[in-house]
């Protein structure tokens, strides 16, 4: 943890200086600080760091040079800009600051011993030392699922890994799988699942009081996507091991809300499959059975994507909930449009939007709004089924993807997150891999709306 709230060793002071402020806090020091500040040529700027020593030059804080934006990047950095050690600071920073440091500290070590640890932080008096605990664990969470190759997280480790969060939690959990999918009705989930080694499977998990406000949360578990018989070329396939990128979202949100102990009746969807190929492969021109009743004829299993989540949105929009959130990982043609840092979300509530995006701006986890552009939903019309799962043309892949799981969800008010779920650069408070994507600014939506 880098994040502490106790230590045995005299921690280290930081003040964090804005460059304008230098002059003047320069004047409350002593001339043998000033002089050794001057003679490094400390000038305050954002990241930089000087050290205060006392009269025996031994160090006796630290003065870091920051812009005090009140985003994840503003701390993010010095976890590692700082040597190894523990440190406190004489400066007040904000929960979604401090959120930083803890973000910015992670690394994925389950292959490799990292050459370092974090310099640790204690957490001041005055921040929601449980608030940002929780926040900072629930994206180690995601960043770990995602970061974790497709071997290790198979469909039944990732339902392994839901049900380890719904038990801490007192939560209900039901899986469907394999052939049990059929009997349910969950032919499109079966039929991308089915070639794979180990079985797919519908993790349903349900928290909190029936009489609250019901929010359900559903995620795209696509363990590794090989694009099935339509395979995708090497270099589309790199990084596929992050595929249930949304289903990670949905489970490290469903964690930020019950550790938080929001006010709402929770349920979470994980479809969890590997689009693999065998001999029992589903081919194009195969017509699926899905959920809801619809037919749909297979243009492209490599558009598997859609078809995991058009069965699970189904289930979840049946009872009707207040709220469907969807996580996936669904298109290249999201990433063209916004690139890997920002989220594409469709939504088919306008205020429900607005607040999302402003949500997004406050949590420092940025989401757009892309349209749900009808006259698209005939590129999609299939002659022999009642829709058809890939587009003929390449032009607006995120919007005919989206269209097409709306026509599984009804009217029922739904928000889609089409995400990458993986820093490809890294960035202060941002390391480069797996991460969380539009699951913390809905958590900052969701505590606005329903919160205390
Ligand atoms: N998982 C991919 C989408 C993806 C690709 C996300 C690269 C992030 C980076 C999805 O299953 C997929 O293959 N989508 C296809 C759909 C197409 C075949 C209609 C795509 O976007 O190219
Ligand atoms: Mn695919
Ligand atoms: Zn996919």
């Amino acid at each position: 943890m880098s994040l502490i709230t106790t230590s045995d060793t005299q921690p280290i002071t930081i003040q964090l200086l804005k460059a304008e402020a230098l002059p003047e806090w320069g004047s409350t020091q002593t001339s043998t600080t000033r002089d050794w500040l001057e003679r490094l040529q400390f000038k305050a700027q954002p990241g930089q760091i000087g050290w205060i020593t006392g009269d025996d030059a031994s160090p006796t804080g630290a003065v870091v040079g920051w812009d005090g934006n009140d985003d994840l990047a503003s701390l993010g950095a010095l976890p590692f800009q700082l040597p190894e050690g523990v440190y406190q600071l004489a400066t007040d920073v904000s929960d979604l600051q401090l959120t930083g440091w803890g973000l910015g500290a992670y690394q994925f070590d389950r292959y490799k011993t990292p050459e370092r640890a974090p310099a640790q932080l204690l957490i001041p008096e005055r921040n929601d030392v449980e608030a940002v605990s929780n926040m900072v664990a629930a994206v180690t969470l995601i960043r770990d699922l995602v970061n974790t190759p497709a071997d290790d997280m198979t469909p039944d480790t990732l339902a392994l890994e839901a049900t380890q969060v719904a038990d801490t939690h007192d939560a209900e959990v039901t899986i469907t799988v394999g052939d049990e999918l059929l009997q349910a009705g969950f032919g499109a989930i079966h039929a991308v699942g089915r070639a794979a080694a180990v079985a797919p499977r519908l993790i349903d998990i349900t928290w909190g009081d029936p009489a609250h406000p019901a929010i359900t949360l559903v995620g795209k578990g696509v363990c590794f996507d090989s694009g099935g018989l339509n395979m995708k070329p090497a270099t589309g396939m790199r990084w596929m091991k992050k595929d249930m990128g949304g289903a990670a979202q949905a489970l490290g949100l469903a964690q930020m809300i019950m550790a938080a102990g929001l006010p709402v009746r929770l349920r979470l969807l994980i479809a969890a499959v590997e689009n693999a190929v065998a001999g029992n492969a589903y081919r194009p021109g195969d017509i699926l059975q899905t959920y809801k009743g619809l037919t749909v004829e297979i243009d492209n299993t490599d558009a598997e994507g859609r078809l995991v989540m058009c069965d699970a949105l189904a289930l979840a929009a049946e009872e009707t909930p207040e709220l469907i959130i969807d996580f996936s990982t669904l298109t290249g043609s999201a990433r063209s449009a916004l690139g890997p840092e920002v989220g594409a979300m469709f939504c088919n509530r306008d205020e429900v939007a607005t607040a999302l995006v402003a949500a997004g701006q406050a949590s420092d986890d940025p989401v757009w709004r892309l349209p749900l552009h009808k006259p698209y939903r005939s590129l999609l019309d299939s002659t022999v089924a009642d829709i058809v799962n890939s587009a003929g043309t390449p032009m607006a892949g995120a919007i005919t993807a989206a269209l097409f799981l709306e026509s599984f969800v009804g009217d029922c008010p739904w928000v889609h997150f089409d995400i990458h779920a993986f820093n490809t650069r890294p960035r202060p408070a941002r390391p480069e891999g797996g991460e969380a994507t539009a699951a913390r600014a809905v958590f900052d939506y969701l505590q606005q709306r329903f919160g205390p």
